[in-house]
């Protein structure tokens, strides 16, 4: 963060100093957990159910924080009390950026492949200058200026993925930390539940470029009609990407190796490259035209962009992590996260990899599809038949309509079951993997990681995994 004292910090949240010097200095990082707040910092105590910031507010300042923001006093500690502290870190992270007139914020949101995306623009903008993303999914109204507070003068980029949970969320972090650039990747049905419709979807996402400046840039996905007619809704500059014709950074002859790895043509106004991406996927390709849309406006040359996309890797975990074992299996771990539209992208993926074994997918709930839920299941099993997956285990009662989804494809050559649980998925999988199969591990997040992590423990234990 920028140094400011706690009269700047009291001024800026709306607060008032008790026990405070006005003019002691904030150097450090914002933290509200207490164990990170050191010398300099500013601790924020959030009021909780279950554990209460406020209690830990002695313990930080006798660790070194200056102050605590807070919405209660504690005896004997410096404080910047608030009505409430969320929205208190909001406002301190905006004085913080409109104190950076050097520094570019760069937003982006959809309904899959934030978080991936967000860790490839920020692996190209680092190649540009000093740049501050959040780790993994931190993209709310906690991560957003717990981010933003990072950056200080040295900072020239700063990327922030943005999670909509409903209309007016998006707007409310745009309003937190202004982007200049903003992109938006897709929509789908994720969250459908919390909306109601993809077209409340599409309302709250394009809030993201409803509130660019006239100065600033939207970056849109020509290949979703949905998020290219959000052209309409901002004052900004437009930049297309995407494989549709009218796409300003556009891929062309797209092929794919046997590791799911994409290569294409990168078309752009200053001519073309030719890119070999390292990231498994057909999806990758999107969100690597988004990703270089982007640096491209930052003025990375065409020559270096191309290099640069082929060096992009995986920073968060889970996300098509694409491992081999000894005993000749290959592994995609894609336990993050599941919605329809992600799963097909993974099953996609799945198929295009078989070799001489063969496709095996673990499928898990999907959650967050309200009303959609059955549907969506349907269609994900139905697909998995339709790409020939030679063997379907379906985890939990909930998911099985995905089971049905499949069994109903009539010349299906492959088999479905639907099991009680992970562990009984992890067992069929040891019983019957065999070298040369690739295994997909895909579910809504913490117990379909257990499939994955046993997979990956099976791995270590027979030797050095690759
Ligand atoms: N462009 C895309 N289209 C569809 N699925 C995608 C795309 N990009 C990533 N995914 C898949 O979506 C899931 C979630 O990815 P993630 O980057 O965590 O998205 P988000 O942050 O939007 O939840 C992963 O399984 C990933 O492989
Ligand atoms: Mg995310």
């Amino acid at each position: 963060m920028i140094p400011l004292t706690l009269a700047e910090v009291a001024e800026a949240v709306g607060g008032r100093l008790v026990a405070a010097d006005p003019a002691a200095r904030v150097t450090g990082p914002v933290e509200f957990d207490s164990r990170k707040a050191g010398p300099g910092a500013l601790f924020v105590a959030f009021p909780g159910e279950k554990v209460d910031g406020h209690d830990y507010a002695a313990g930080a300042v006798a660790a070194g924080a200056v102050a605590v923001l807070g919405t209660r006093e504690v005896p004997g500690v410096p404080m910047v009390l608030v009505g409430d502290a969320l929205d208190a870190m909001g406002r301190l992270a905006r004085a913080v950026v409109d104190r950076l007139p050097a520094l570019t914020v760069i937003g982006l949101t959809g309904s899959s492949g934030k978080t991936t995306t967000k860790d490839l623009i920020a692996q190209l903008t680092a190649r540009l200058g000093p740049t501050v993303a959040p780790p993994g999914s931190f993209n709310n109204e906690l991560g957003h200026p717990w981010t933003a507070l990072q950056a200080d003068a040295d900072t020239r980029f700063l990327v922030l993925e943005k999670g909509a949970r409903g209309v007016g969320h998006v707007r409310y972090l745009c309003e937190v930390v202004p982007p200049r650039i903003s992109v938006v990747l897709n929509v789908g049905v994720a969250h459908l539940g919390e909306f109601g419709s993809v077209e409340n979807i599409a309302l709250a996402k394009g809030e993201l470029v409803e509130s660019l400046p006239a100065d600033g840039l939207a970056v849109l996905n020509a290949d979703d009609p949905l998020v290219d007619a959000m052209a309409a809704r901002t004052a900004a500059r437009v930049v297309r990407y995407g494989e549709a014709a009218h796409a300003d950074v556009r891929a062309v002859d797209v092929t794919l190796d046997g590791r799911g790895r994409a290569a294409y043509t990168l078309v752009t106004p200053e001519g073309n490259a030719a890119v070999r991406l390292g990231l498994t996927g057909r999806h990758q390709v999107s969100n690597s035209l988004a990703a270089a849309a982007v640096a491209r406006e930052l003025g990375m040359p065409l020559g270096e962009l191309a290099a640069a996309l082929g060096e992009l890797g995986l920073v968060s975990t889970r996300r098509m992590d694409v491992f081999e074992r000894p005993d000749g299996v290959t592994v995609i771990d894609d336990s993050y996260n599941a919605n329809p539209a992600s799963t097909a992208v993974a099953l996609r993926a799945l198929a295009g990899m078989r070799g001489a074994g063969r496709a095996v997918a673990v499928l898990g709930y999907m959650a967050e599809l309200g009303e959609y839920e059955r549907q969506g299941h349907l269609e994900v099993g139905r697909l998995a038949a339709e790409l020939g997956v030679d063997r379907l285990l379906v985890v939990g009662e909930p998911a099985a309509p995905i089971h049905e989804g499949a069994t109903a494809v009539e010349d299906w050559g492959g088999k479905s079951v639907l099991l009680t649980d992970q562990a009984a998925a992890v067992e069929v999988l040891r019983s019957e993997l065999r070298a040369g199969d690739v295994v997909l591990v895909k579910g809504s997040r913490y117990r379909t990681w257990e499939v994955a992590d046993a997979l990956r423990a099976d791995a270590t234990d027979g030797g050095a995994a690759a």
